[in-house]
C-alpha cells in the first residue's frame, strides 16, 4: 500500500495519531507495529437485538454503524487490508425476511459509504461469488467495486456469500483449468502461486482475526489465509464493537511472540 500523507509529508496515521494524543488506548499502539491485515467475524446481531426484545434486523442495523466505525478507525491508522465477513454462503439458510434486511443493509451502507471510502482512497474487494445476489445488491456492488478500482489506500474486503471451503475448491478449480490450457504446470505450483487464486491474492495473509460476541470457533472464514494469523475473541456483541475495542485487539496483538513455527 502506497502510504497516505499529508501536505506536510506526515503519515496519515502519524497525523492521526497527533490529533487523538488524549486517547489512552490510541496513545499505546505502536504505528510501526501495525498488523497488515484485520479479519473479523461480525457476530453477535441476533443476540444484541433480542436482549432488547427487538428484531434481529434491528440488530444487523446497529451492526452496520460499527461497520462505518471500524473501516473509519482502520483506514486513520493505516491498516492495508480490513475484511469483514457480513454474509456467509450458509447465512442462506435463514429466514427470507432477514436476509432481504441484510441484502438492503449492503446496498444503503453502499449508498451512504462510497462518497467516503472514495476520499479515504479505500479500495473495495469482495471476496465471495455476488452471482445469487438480488439485482440491486449486486448493481450497487458492482458500482463501488469501479467507482474504488482505482484506489491505492486500506483494501476493505467484504466477504458476501462467502465460505472458506468453496473459496478454496473454486482455487483448485481455476488452478486445474490453467493446467489443462497451459498457463501453468503441476511442478510450478507453490503456495505463492496458489494464493494468487484465492479471493484475497496480493494481499498479505491475515495477521489478526477478531471475533465478538464470545463464540470461539472460525465458522468457515479464511481457511487457507489464516494458517498463522493471531486471534483475538471478546465477549462483546458486534454491536457494541467500537473502535476502542479494535484498540485494545491491536494493542493486544503487538505484545505476542509471532514465531510461524520458529523458535
Ligand atoms: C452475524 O451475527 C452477523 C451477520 C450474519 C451479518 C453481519 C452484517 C452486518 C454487520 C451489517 C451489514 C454489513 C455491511 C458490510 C453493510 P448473527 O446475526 O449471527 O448474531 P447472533 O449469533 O447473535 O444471532
Amino acid at each position: 500500500m502506497i502510504p497516505l500523507l499529508d501536505r506536510r509529508g506526515l503519515f496519515l496515521g502519524d497525523m492521526f495519531m497527533e490529533q487523538n494524543k488524549g486517547n489512552s488506548l490510541l496513545s499505546q499502539i505502536d504505528l510501526e507495529n501495525l498488523p497488515r491485515h484485520i479479519a473479523i467475524i461480525m457476530d453477535g446481531n441476533g443476540r444484541w437485538a433480542s436482549k432488547r426484545l427487538l428484531p434481529r434486523n434491528f440488530g444487523h442495523r446497529e451492526g452496520m454503524k460499527r461497520v462505518v466505525e471500524i473501516v473509519e478507525a482502520a483506514t486513520q491508522l493505516g491498516i492495508d487490508s480490513l475484511t469483514l465477513y457480513a454474509f456467509s454462503t450458509e447465512n442462506w439458510k435463514r429466514p427470507e425476511k432477514e436476509i432481504d434486511g441484510l441484502m438492503n443493509l449492503l446496498v444503503i451502507y453502499i449508498r451512504n459509504e462510497l462518497n467516503r471510502l472514495i476520499k479515504n482512497n479505500v479500495k473495495l474487494n469482495i471476496l465471495g461469488d455476488i452471482s445469487p445476489l438480488p439485482n440491486i445488491a449486486k448493481d450497487e456492488v458492482k458500482r463501488a467495486l469501479e467507482e474504488t478500482k482505482d484506489n491505492t489506500g486500506m483494501n476493505l474486503n467484504i466477504a458476501l456469500n462467502y465460505g472458506g471451503r468453496h473459496e478454496i475448491l473454486n482455487s483448485i478449480k481455476l488452478i486445474l483449468k490453467d493446467i489443462e490450457v497451459g498457463n501453468i504446470s503441476i511442478d510450478d505450483l507453490d503456495e505463492e502461486i496458489f494464493s494468487q487464486y484465492l479471493y484475497t491474492r496480493d494481499q498479505a495473509d491475515p495477521d489478526l482475526l477478531i471475533r465478538p460476541s464470545g463464540e470461539l470457533r472460525i465458522s468457515n472464514f479464511l481457511l487457507y489465509q489464516i494458517a498463522y494469523t493471531e486471534f483475538w475473541f471478546s465477549n462483546v456483541l458486534w454491536p457494541d464493537f467500537t473502535k476502542e475495542k479494535l484498540y485494545e485487539a491491536i494493542i493486544d496483538f503487538q505484545k505476542r511472540n509471532r514465531r510461524f513455527g520458529g523458535i
